[in-house]
């Protein structure tokens, strides 16, 4: 444990070794929050390999991300976890042909020490480089573990954003609907801090909630009606504030199961909607809220009824990684080329700016 509490030795699960190294290798940088994460993405047949330092015992006394805390954790992680995914991927660092880094959105000072040291890396190695989307990255993550063919619905739902999205191929997409105020995953957050469990929100909620009753308590769906895809969970945040002071005494599994079966309808509903709207078969899930089991499994049985596909990310591809960055930024180097060095971040997700595509707009 350093200064800021980084645990070090806190690693996600390693994925795959590399024997034989038979071809070059893309390089992915996370740091857009507070896990900063390195992935190699080669091989033949292609496996990736991870290593993740996560901030949970920095940031937890303060029930949220402290973003000052996070760069400086992310400078203290990141060029260990470099060295050592490659170390132990096998991979040496003349064998990466393509450096990937998330240049937005997220935390300013989080995302400038990631996509820094990938840019800086890139130069040094004569590498090209790629600024990657973290919320794109979330949206075609799945294509990393499944085939999927074009076009899907995605519905990606990350502790800042909520979106339900027209994928059209790896560099067009429509947004067909967003959050009006709070998103999903900040939904569950925010939840969480109102009923004094523990930051990351939505992972204590869903344990809390395990052995609760869904039903026990009623709280809104906001934007029912079928026709718009656009979401709202600020409402249902402040009925849990009122709840909560006016039922001191509720049974804390109950409201739990309850306020998160709210935030699982909406979701649920929407996808469906939007692929029954556009006449889609497949709806792609990806960014945090993914890994919420609820949404899993209400997410499958619905769109089962309908004879429509769903692709979820394995867990660990739910929740911020970098072998989603690894993997989109590949993508985007075979399709478009390599990004400039003066590439800066873009802290806002504003689609003018950042989608690849809008015909909406
Ligand atoms: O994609 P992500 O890891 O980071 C961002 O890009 O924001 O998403 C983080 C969000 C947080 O709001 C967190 O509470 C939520 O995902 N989350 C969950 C679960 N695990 C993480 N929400 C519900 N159930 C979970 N099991
Ligand atoms: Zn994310």
């Amino acid at each position: 444990t350093t200064d800021h509490g980084l645990r070090t030795t806190d690693y996600g699960p390693r994925i795959t070794d590399y024997k034989m190294p038979s071809m070059k290798f893309t390089l992915g940088i996370e740091s857009s929050c507070d896990e900063t994460a390195a992935a190699v993405y080669g091989g033949n047949p292609p496996a990736f390999s991870e290593k993740i330092a996560r901030q949970f015992d920095t940031h937890s006394p303060y029930g949220g991300v402290v973003p000052e805390l996070a760069s400086r954790c992310h400078l203290e992680a990141i060029s260990f976890l470099v060295n050592e995914v490659c170390r132990e991927a096998g991979v040496n660092l003349n064998d990466i042909s393509l450096v990937a880094a998330t240049a937005g959105p997220g935390l300013a000072g989080a995302l400038i020490v990631g996509l820094t040291y990938g840019k800086s890396l890139a130069f040094a190695l004569n590498k090209p480089f790629v600024a990657v989307n973290h919320i794109e990255a979330h949206m075609y993550a799945a294509g990393a573990e499944s085939e999927i063919d074009f076009p899907f619905i995605a519905l990606v739902v990350s502790g800042g954003h909520t979106l339900l999205v027209d994928v059209k191929d790896e560099l067009s997409y429509f947004i067909l609907g967003r959050t009006r105020d709070d998103a999903a995953g900040e939904a569950f957050d925010k939840g969480a801090k109102i009923l004094g469990l523990p930051y990351p929100g939505g992972v204590s909620i869903e344990k809390t909630g395990m052995a609760g009753n869904a039903s026990a308590y009623e709280f809104p769906r906001a934007l029912k009606e079928r026709k718009s895809l656009d979401f709202s969970f600020s409402g249902l945040k402040t009925s849990l504030l009122y709840f909560n002071k006016k039922n001191p005494d509720a049974v804390i599994a109950d409201v739990c199961a309850s306020y998160q079966q709210a935030i699982v309808d909406v979701l649920v509903r929407k996808s469906i909607a939007a692929a029954q709207k556009l006449n889609r078969k497949t709806i792609v899930l990806g960014g945090g809220v993914v890994a919420n089991k609820k949404l899993r499994e209400d997410i499958n049985s619905a769109a089962k009824k309908k004879g429509i596909r769903v692709v979820l990310p394995s867990f660990n591809l739910c929740t911020d990684n970098a072998r989603m960055i690894a993997y989109r930024g590949k993508i985007l180097y075979e399709k478009r080329g390599e990004d400039d060095l003066k590439t800066d971040i873009f802290p806002m997700f504003t689609t003018k700016k950042n989608l690849t595509t809008n015909e909406h707009e």
